[in-house]
């Protein structure tokens, strides 16, 4: 059974009160670097998509479900969902100037997680940036924050809670980063320090 068949018309009104602020977040940094060719990698419902199309910004997404992608092809929105594997993307080298990826790489398994950021790395412009919104548990995170990330995770599913669990035990996004010509420009913190944005800046191998 495809992972999102049944929460997929639920998800954005869920999880609006967390994710909204930063939705806002990437908005403006897509506003003050100026891209022009951004992609949304795992793009889910669109939201993202939705809200920059919405600033007159234009981006398109993949994402593998079929559900989220009827979500985000649904309403007169109009933007562009396309149905792909984000480990294999079928795009040229150096397409973007913008590849961002939002809450994906911590429900994948460990070698997909490392496939994504290699094929966002690829399709990535030189000198141009990669964007990351993910979880980041240290001891700042707040209790309340830390536990309510666990009880989402863990109602999303046996195989998505088993891939949460090793994200975090490997060392979550500075483990999957590690040996990656990336250079940190930005990095914003949400939900009680239990999220962070990374924008990171691809640079020559
Ligand atoms: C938790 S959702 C996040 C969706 C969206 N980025 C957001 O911020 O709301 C993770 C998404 O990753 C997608 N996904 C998982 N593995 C994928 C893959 N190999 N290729 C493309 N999309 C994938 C899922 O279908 C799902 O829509």
């Amino acid at each position: 059974m495809e992972a999102y068949q049944y929460s997929a018309k639920y998800y954005d009104r869920l999880l609006a009160p967390f994710i909204q602020p930063i939705r806002r977040r990437v908005l403006l940094l897509v506003k003050k670097y100026r891209y022009k060719v951004i992609l949304d990698v795992c793009c889910g419902t669109g939201d993202q998509l939705k809200l920059l199309k919405k600033h007159g910004l234009d981006a398109e997404g993949i994402d593998l479900s079929d559900a989220m992608l009827h979500v985000a092809q649904k309403g007169d929105a109009g933007i562009n969902c396309f149905h792909q594997d984000a480990t294999q993307m079928r795009y040229e080298d150096e397409k973007f100037d913008l590849v961002m990826t939002t809450f994906a790489l911590h429900e994948k398994d460990h070698t997909s997680a490392h496939k994504i950021v290699e094929e966002m790395l690829r399709v990535t412009q030189e000198g141009k940036d990669i964007l990351i919104v993910d979880y980041e548990l240290s001891e700042k995170t707040s209790f309340l924050s830390k536990n309510l990330i666990y009880f989402i995770e863990w109602l999303a599913g046996k195989e998505h809670y088993r891939n949460f669990r090793s994200y975090i035990k490997k060392g979550g996004l500075p483990e999957l980063l590690a040996d990656t010509p990336l250079k940190e420009t930005e990095r914003h913190y949400f939900g009680q320090h239990g999220i962070v944005l990374l924008l990171l800046r691809k640079e020559k191998r």
